[in-house]
């Protein structure tokens, strides 16, 4: 079948799946087909309203949390809608374990109108304890994005209309792991200079407009964003958490999990 557009649609607080994202798309790309991004991870986005035609191929990426597709992501699902338009799920994850998240992501686009007929699960750096899979995606992993690309190109050029409606398989199972907030949401130092970068950038409005050292524990999702793209480095999660952190993922860090992908 012939696509006239290729979309790119994710929620990337640290920017890994964003980057993922970008090397699949690169590798499927075709003369025929113009790339549109769609990064709905701003708060902003929060009521995004996107519709995609027949002739349209979508590429959804996110990060895994707690083995689960992140609520945020979900409720941005809501506003995004497709017509029997095909989509590719591309999770990324930490190196511990992408569970029941490519599942619960094949089953929310279905209930928007998009076919899954493709997926992958990539292995990033933990944006989170980043001693996990430090520097992933490496060359291997390049490899890999390379290969599930033209794989990916090759099954698009073939498929019919009858092949369509043939469902996915995916790794996971239902009902779903139970989601688990880690309680890390940071805050900032005497060296925050009130820039309000940060309260912009936040995924999920978490950080006061008119103090933003602190943070709305409640509403903070943990996905380090604030810590990353502070310029002044003043954010930061609690010393304790963080070796706790370092030594729940002690397994982690010493096992290597490979990507995988379900075509
Ligand atoms: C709140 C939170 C929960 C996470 N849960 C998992 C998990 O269950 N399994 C895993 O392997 N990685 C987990 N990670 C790591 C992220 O999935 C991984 O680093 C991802 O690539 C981050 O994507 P981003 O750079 O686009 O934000 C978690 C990260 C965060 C912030
Ligand atoms: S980005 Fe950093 S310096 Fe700017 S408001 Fe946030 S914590 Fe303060
Ligand atoms: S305050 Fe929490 S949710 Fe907001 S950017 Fe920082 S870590 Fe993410």
């Amino acid at each position: 079948m012939e696509i006239k557009k290729l979309h790119l649609v994710y929620f990337s607080p640290t920017r890994t799946t964003q980057f993922v994202l970008r090397a699949i798309a690169q590798s499927f790309n075709t003369e025929y087909s113009e790339i549109v991004e769609h990064d709905v991870t701003d708060y902003n986005s929060k009521n995004v309203e996107l519709k995609f035609e027949t002739d349209d191929l979508v590429l959804f990426g996110f990060p895994v949390y707690s083995g689960r597709v992140p609520q945020s992501f979900r409720d941005r699902m809501n506003g995004i809608k497709g017509q029997r338009t095909f989509s590719v799920l591309i999770a990324t994850y930490g190196n511990r374990d992408y569970d029941d998240a490519l599942l619960e992501m094949k089953n929310i686009v279905k209930e928007n109108g998009f076919q899954a007929i493709g997926a992958a699960a990539v292995v990033t750096e933990h944006s989170v304890i980043r001693s996990v899979a430090t520097g992933r995606p490496d060359a291997k992993d390049t490899a890999f994005i390379e290969d599930f690309g033209m794989k990916l190109k090759k099954r698009i050029v073939a498929i019919t209309n009858e092949e369509s409606s043939t469902e996915l398989y995916v790794a996971g199972k239902e009902p779903y792991r139970k989601y688990m907030k880690i309680p890390i949401a940071p805050v900032a130092s005497a060296s925050c200079i009130a820039c309000g970068l940060c309260v912009k950038k936040c995924p999920v409005d978490a950080i006061y407009v008119h103090n933003p050292r602190k943070t709305d524990k409640e509403k903070c999702i943990g996905c380090m964003r604030c810590v990353r793209i502070c310029p002044q480095n003043a954010r930061h999660v609690s010393k304790i958490i963080m070796l706790a952190g370092e030594c729940i993922f002690s397994k982690e860090k010493q096992i290597r999990k490979e990507p995988e992908m379900f075509l």
